[in-house]
């Protein structure tokens, strides 16, 4: 099991980072999706996890690391995949025809809850022509505000970038998107080498890095 990174801040409760477990984990990664959402996101928020989390720990278990407390809570996650158009490929093809949306939680439905479930149901928008080809991995970072400034996020980045290092295919390099007043995580980000490739039309902040 993986040791905790010489520099994190502190680490009393003897939080360590381990490989996802799905028999175990997989609800407590939902959680921390809806826990750690933008609170736009607060009217459709049970829709969030069904796009920004449960893919990837169907689609892509083995690129998913979690922080564990120490005494097998999961307080924080890294997910994603080394191939973006492969896994929109898969997401199409095995995971929207065995997938059932819960019911939203307003009625009539929120303009919110519409729209994700557009994006939900047409996973070629994850597609950014812009950046896809030579950023082709991409990744989402979620850790609960208790194990948040410890050094933990940056840690989950090596881990996850160290998979990357160790596909088969090869990746030359990764992107997110992050909501634009999300300062904070820009300058996470940043310190994680990722670059701004800007606003690529639909308001969110583009971060691209080329694999070193
Ligand atoms: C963004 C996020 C993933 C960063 O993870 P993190 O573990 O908090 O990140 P780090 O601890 O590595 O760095 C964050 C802060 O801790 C400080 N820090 C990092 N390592 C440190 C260390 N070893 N010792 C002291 N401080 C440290 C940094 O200076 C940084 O400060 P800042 O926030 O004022 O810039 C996490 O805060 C998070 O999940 N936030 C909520 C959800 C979110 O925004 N997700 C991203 C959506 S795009």
């Amino acid at each position: 099991m993986a040791e905790p990174a010489a520099d994190v801040k502190k680490n009393a409760g003897g939080a360590f980072i381990r490989p996802y477990n799905a028999e175990t984990d997989y609800d407590a990664v939902v959680e921390i999706c809806k826990a750690t959402a933008d609170p736009s996101y607060a009217s459709a928020l049970e829709l969030v996890p069904y796009l920004y989390a449960i893919p990837y720990l169907l689609l892509s278990p083995t690129y998913t690391h979690v922080l564990d407390s120490g005494s097998g809570t999961v307080v924080g996650y890294i997910i994603g995949t080394p191939n973006t158009r492969a896994f929109v490929r898969r997401y199409r093809d095995t995971y929207l025809p065995h997938t059932t949306l819960p019911p939203p939680t307003t009625n009539p439905p929120s303009k919110l809850r519409r729209s994700l479930e557009e994006s939900y149901a047409r996973p070629e928008g994850m597609i950014r022509e812009d950046v896809v080809d030579e950023f082709p991995a991409h990744l989402h970072i979620d850790i609960l505000e208790s194990h948040q400034s410890q050094g933990w996020g940056t840690v989950l980045m090596e881990r996850f970038l160290g998979g990357l290092r160790s596909a088969e295919e090869g990746v030359k390099g990764v992107h997110l998107a992050m909501g634009k007043d999300n300062v904070r995580a820009g300058r996470f980000y940043g310190r994680c080498g990722f670059v701004a490739r800007g606003d690529l039309g639909d308001g969110a902040t583009w971060m691209v890095r080329g694999m070193d």
